[in-house]
């Protein structure tokens, strides 16, 4: 009886030491917006296909709306090991690279595609390790779309009609010198507490690209969006290299292969849920959008070009060269 127990015993030691070796590692994957944008549909995309590539050897979960983490703990979570992968704007970066202020550089990019361009190119590439000695290692570029300004006034063409008013931010002093710039009072808050600030005037405007206007439902309590396409709202996505550089090779290789795919896939939907939403605001009928002149564009650019040569130095004159250069076809 006794030796039964005993095989019994060990029977079920092997068992549960088997069941822990294969174990999945799980993989937190944490952001800040609805599911229904690019980057939540990315964050899907990426779990989809890392569980399929590596089967049995991970489990990505994916908390979106700042479930998990919200944008003042991101990224130390991420250092502590709470959270593996995470995709802060590139407006979120600025206490690891000076670097990445590059992109908040106030109309440097005409487009998404331009953004693009620059992010594939070697300098633009190179930017994915430029925080390696912060622990943090660039896994890929996720898009969103050029950021639209909003107010809860009836006039929105020129700075005058920003002048005094009080703007959430990202918190980005680049953004705080371009808000500056034009007369705007701003202030730094994290994504979750915009629609609630808008709604009681807490703040009286902001700037985000249609997708997240349109899903934080901001065009509910605003007046006017002015098609100014001043920014960009565009991804790093992030690991802790600590943890990514300790994986099995074969599951880094998945999940890289997992990470390509997913940003392929989330690129080419950027650009339509961005034009979808824009045109969901219009038929909303809350908010008016404004078109802005080719002139009404020169002032506001007139107005925040000073911010370029304040952040020259820290951001690199040859940086900020072959990122414009991006713009050319
Ligand atoms: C914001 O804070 O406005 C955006 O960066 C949110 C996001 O992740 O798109």
């Amino acid at each position: 009886m006794k030796l039964m127990q005993l095989a019994g015993a060990v029977l079920a030691l092997t068992l549960v030491t088997g069941a822990q070796a294969q174990q999945p590692i799980v993989i937190k994957f944490s952001h800040v917006v609805a599911e229904k944008t690019p980057k939540g549909q990315g964050a899907l995309k990426f779990k989809e296909l890392a569980e399929k590539l590596l089967p049995g050897k991970v489990q990505v979960q994916v908390f979106p709306s700042s479930q998990l983490f919200g944008d003042a703990k991101e990224l130390e979570a991420l250092l502590l090991g709470d959270v593996q992968i995470i995709a802060p704007s590139m407006s979120k970066f600025d206490r690891y690279t000076k670097k990445m202020q590059l992109f908040d550089l106030p109309f440097l990019f005409d487009d998404v595609a331009a953004i693009d361009r620059f992010q594939q190119s070697p300098p633009g590439r190179a930017l994915l390790d430029s925080m390696t000695s912060k622990g943090i290692k660039g896994l890929g570029y996720w898009h969103n779309g050029m950021s639209q300004m909003s107010t809860n006034r009836p006039a929105l063409r020129r700075p005058e009609d920003v002048k005094g008013l009080k703007f959430r931010i990202q918190p980005s002093d680049v953004l705080e010198a371009k808000a500056r710039a034009v007369g705007i009072n701003p202030q730094k808050m994290a994504f979750s507490e915009v629609y609630q600030a808008l709604q009681t005037g807490v703040v009286d405007g902001q700037e985000n690209s249609w997708s997240n206007i349109y899903s934080q439902k901001f065009h509910e309590v605003q007046k006017t969006i002015a098609v100014a396409n001043s920014g960009v709202i565009d991804y790093m996505v992030i690991t802790n290299a600590k943890w990514w550089d300790g994986l099995p090779a074969d599951v880094r290789k998945g999940l890289q292969q997992a990470m390509d795919e997913a940003t392929a896939y989330a690129n080419k939907l950027a650009n339509d849920f961005n034009e979808a939403d824009r045109k969901r605001i219009a038929e909303a009928g809350k908010a008016k959008i404004q078109e802005l002149s080719k002139d009404d564009i020169a002032v506001w650019r007139t107005a925040m070009a000073p911010v370029w040569k304040k952040f020259e130095n820290d951001i690199g004159k040859d940086l900020i060269d072959a990122a414009f250069k991006a713009n050319k076809k």
